[in-house]
């Protein structure tokens, strides 16, 4: 379904309940995107997803500070790690000049700022080559601090880390949401709070374990539960299915357990694979089947979920009115294995139901299968989006002012 009229939760004020004429605006973007080996941005959804906001505030004659993180260079300055192209390309995006700047504090900051007038560009650099940083150190909190009157959020993917770019600039500046932010923030809050019913979750990708705080929390809101991708594997074992050769973590087996019998103590359906799209190897496949039930035969791993499965997943999907997607349902990078991911994606997309997607598999499969607008709405976060879902304060958003 395309995005509606969300309205519910707007708890955080955002940059249009403040006022920006002729103010510094130190604003937190999520510009971590993926380089190639010669510092090309393979993917610039997350620059363009910060547009809405830097074109809001420039039209409303802001000064802008723009800080990101990008990678994990660990206290030290790594020249493959430079946010440069990314000022580059953000140049081309707004048609205007980015002026990048080789720190994110000190003295050559501070005189780039002052001279700055409404209307100006200036992108800090990778704010993880302090280390300080990721401590949230106060002292360098304050001096990113310094150089706003006013903080905006809009880095919805670094929300979950209590960092001095997220938290530690709140207890110094105002600090409101940005769009991406905000939206975010409503389509999570109306998951967590009052989701429309039939709410269907669905999981895959390939570990129990990162899975099961969502799990957790989500247990008492949702009516159904369908587990795909390499995840299945562990909960089809512990109900004494034979997964053949297929992945599966032994250490989750009593926490699969406890989970399956969860979801039956609280009414909620819950559908794993019943049939499954196996080979003897996934490099360098001998053997593709389809298995004729959820049995896989030794020396035979999943690699995707079956016809019979996929019929099972739409049809539950069809009735629901709210949907999150979490992590594929097979290897779908590989096109023998793609076609549950592809299904289940298409089927989300052609549904009437708030459908949000969540984690960087799920959105890149939206992609691929060119379903990515008819999506309500697709998270920016990874990490975030699953403590989100997990029911867990986030930090960067916690601190913003609330209406
Ligand atoms: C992401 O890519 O999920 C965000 O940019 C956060 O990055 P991090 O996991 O390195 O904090």
């Amino acid at each position: 379904m395309l995005e509606g009229e969300i309205k519910f939760g707007m708890i955080k004020k955002n940059v249009t309940d403040v006022a920006i004429k002729g103010k510094r605006l130190l604003i937190r973007v999520d510009f971590n995107v993926p380089l190639d080996d010669n510092g090309n941005i393979t993917d610039d959804k997350r620059v363009r997803a910060a547009l809405p906001t830097i074109e809001y505030v420039l039209d409303k004659g802001a000064k802008l500070m723009l800080m990101s993180h990008l990678g994990r260079p660990k206290g030290e300055v790594r020249e493959d790690m430079r946010l440069t192209p990314v000022g580059k390309r953000l140049e081309e995006l707004l048609n205007r000049p980015v002026k990048k700047i080789d720190d994110c504090i000190g003295s050559s900051v501070e005189d780039a700022v002052n001279r700055m007038n409404s209307g100006d560009v200036v992108l800090l650099e990778n704010l993880r080559f302090h280390k300080e940083e990721t401590k949230n150190d106060p002292e360098f909190a304050r001096q990113l601090a310094s150089l706003g009157d006013l903080f905006v959020n809009d880095a919805f993917g670094t929300c979950h880390r209590a960092h001095a770019s997220t938290e530690g600039v709140t207890h110094h500046l105002e600090s409101v949401a940005g769009f991406l932010v905000q939206k975010e923030i409503e389509y999570f809050e109306r998951i967590n709070l009052s989701p429309e019913k039939p709410f269907a979750l669905v999981l895959g990708g390939a570990k129990v374990s990162d899975k099961i705080p969502v799990i957790e929390n989500m247990l008492s809101k949702i009516d159904v539960l369908i587990i795909g991708g390499a995840m299945a594997y562990t909960f089809l074992k512990q109900k004494g299915v034979n997964i053949g050769s297929s992945r599966y973590e032994q250490d989750m087996a009593d926490i699969a357990k406890s989970l399956l019998e969860n979801a039956k103590t609280m009414g909620v359906e819950m559908f794993l694979p019943v049939d499954h799209i196996v080979c003897d190897n996934i490099d360098e496949p001998k053997h593709i089947k389809t298995t004729e039930d959820a049995d896989i035969n030794e020396g035979f791993l999943a690699v995707d979920i079956g016809p019979k499965t996929i019929e099972l997943f739409k049809a539950k999907l069809r009735t629901a009115k709210t949907v999150v997607w979490n992590g594929p349902m097979g290897i779908f990078e590989k096109e023998s294995f793609s076609t549950g991911t592809r299904m289940i994606a298409e089927t989300i997309a052609e549904s009437p139901a708030t459908s949000v997607i969540c984690g960087g598999d799920s959105a890149a499969a939206a992609k691929k299968f060119n379903v990515e607008d008819k999506m309500s709405h697709i998270s920016t976060g990874g990490g975030a989006s699953l403590e989100y879902l997990a029911g867990k304060t986030l930090p960067g958003i916690a601190a913003l002012a609330d209406r």
